[in-house]
């Protein structure tokens, strides 16, 4: 799709939602055709729900929004609302529920899409600012991709031989790319209140201003980070935080998730398969603990979220921002490493194409990167459509996490995109660059504390 949503008529609106609904759907049924209905039963971890609550709750939400809400119609399922509330149950319990079954999970996600189907086709797209250039059915094929990443790292946990296949990708290594880029300091302007499909968190544009900045040009690589583990960085606290050593030392953490050593080697599992650990891709699987002492250790800090978008949408040719780092194009395969095309993290300067104007490569795709702020509503924040996709986690104990990964779709990846996960998280697909001060000024290599935001 290569116009704006905004400018399309309502015929071509509709048939937009429609294919990407469709398109949505067929990475969830990829997701969950790859394993046994046993395994789709199973709690592959405690921190993960099983595949088919995820699925099932992915045809809930689009009941309740598209069915119920913008069609007005009958429930199909009124009674199997509170099993695949997130709210009600938290995900250790949901093994235990009264779940529908794999092949009632496929049937009753049929029955509800093809109701949604037909609203689509009877439903006026304006006159509600629920439907407005298509935002709820937006808002839900979103969802079903957000759950779609959540499945791909069930199946990154899950114990096994490979069920999921990609093609791997061409090492394309840009060699000569600086280390690091600067950002000039001053105001630009930070989320959306023009994007149709962004969502209540990444609303509305502000003005923000940061201090001048030196950002990494891509993710922190496996090579550099096994440089921290090599200098002992998970055996020295002066690198931690104290909520991050401690959680360090209860955990036991000695590298990345899914790193095993062999003798001087590190190798890796990667979605049932065991391969040395690469060194030119992005490190993935490490908790914000973890990348901040990287970053302290290699006397950087990481970015806020702040710093983030603006390297990642600021043109300093114009003073504006853009949608993605390289102008307002949606993300072709040449710009960006999303969509579980491939299942992992292109190799550090793979994309040229989706650098941005100052030179930063890979903010878009590969991993999600940690940034070091709190979860908060921007100034002028409204909670729409509903508290529970954002409001109620202001405040918690999350940090924010910008970019996408390999495993988000691109629809569901914006510059303005927010996402956030709890510090201790490192199933999902996340990586980190670093920041520093522009201002020389600043103290080296200090120990990071937990406040820092
Ligand atoms: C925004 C990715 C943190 O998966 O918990 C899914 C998205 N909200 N269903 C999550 C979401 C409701 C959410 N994240
Ligand atoms: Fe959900």
């Amino acid at each position: 799709m290569s116009m704006p949503i905004t400018e399309l008529s309502t015929t071509a609106l509709r048939e937009h939602l429609a294919a990407e609904l469709t398109r949505a759907r067929a990475r969830s049924a990829v997701l969950t055709d790859a394993v046994e209905d046993s395994e789709l039963v199973r709690q592959h971890s405690r921190i993960m729900s099983p595949l088919v609550w995820d699925f099932a709750h992915i045809g809930n939400q689009e009941e309740l929004w598209l069915v119920r809400d913008v069609g007005g119609r009958e429930p199909l399922r009124a009674d199997i609302d509170h099993l695949y509330d997130a709210f009600r149950h938290p995900r250790p319990q949901r093994p235990a529920l009264p779940l529908l079954d794999p092949t009632q999970t496929r049937r009753y996600l049929g029955e509800v899409r093809s109701k949604v189907l037909d609203v689509l086709d009877r439903t006026p797209l304006a006159g509600r600012k629920l439907v407005e250039h298509g935002f709820a059915f937006g808002m839900i094929v979103q969802h079903e991709q957000q759950h779609d990443e959540t499945m791909l790292a069930t199946h990154q946990l899950r114990v096994g031989p490979a069920a999921l296949h990609a093609p791997a990708l061409q090492p394309a290594r840009s060699s000569d790319l600086p280390a690091e880029a600067l950002v000039p300091e001053g105001e630009f302007t930070m989320g959306t209140s023009t994007e149709p499909w962004a969502l209540d968190n990444e609303r509305p544009a502000h003005r923000a201003c940061t201090s001048a900045y030196w950002l990494d040009t891509t993710p922190v690589t496996n090579r550099a980070y096994q440089a921290f583990l090599a200098d002992g960085g998970y055996d020295n606290p002066r690198w931690w935080s104290e909520r991050g050593w401690k959680h360090r030392c209860e955990a036991g953490l000695v590298a990345p998730q899914f790193w095993y050593r062999d003798g001087e080697s590190w190798w890796r599992s990667r979605f049932g398969i065991i391969e040395p650990v690469p060194p030119d891709e992005p490190v993935v699987h490490v908790s914000f603990f973890e990348a901040q002492a990287y970053a302290a250790w290699a006397g950087k800090r990481l970015p806020t979220e702040v710093e983030w978008e603006k390297a990642a949408r600021f043109d300093p040719a114009t003073g504006r921002s853009r949608r993605f780092p390289w102008g307002d194009d949606n993300p072709t395969p040449a710009h960006a490493n999303l969509g579980q095309r491939h299942l992992q993290p292109a190799v550090a300067g793979s994309y040229p194409a989706g650098a941005s104007p100052l030179g930063v490569h890979q903010l878009i795709g590969d991993v999600w990167e940690w940034t070091s702020s709190l979860f908060s509503g921007y100034p002028g924040f409204a909670p729409f459509p509903y508290r529970e996709y954002s409001e109620v986690f202001f405040g918690g104990d999350y940090r924010m996490l910008r970019g996408g990964s390999f495993g988000t779709d691109a629809t569901v990846c914006r510059g303005t995109f927010r996402n956030w996960d709890h510090p201790v998280r490192r199933q999902i697909f996340v990586g980190f660059r670093c920041a520093r001060d522009a201002d020389p000024g600043r103290p080296h290599r200090r120990k990071p504390s937990w406040t820092e935001h």
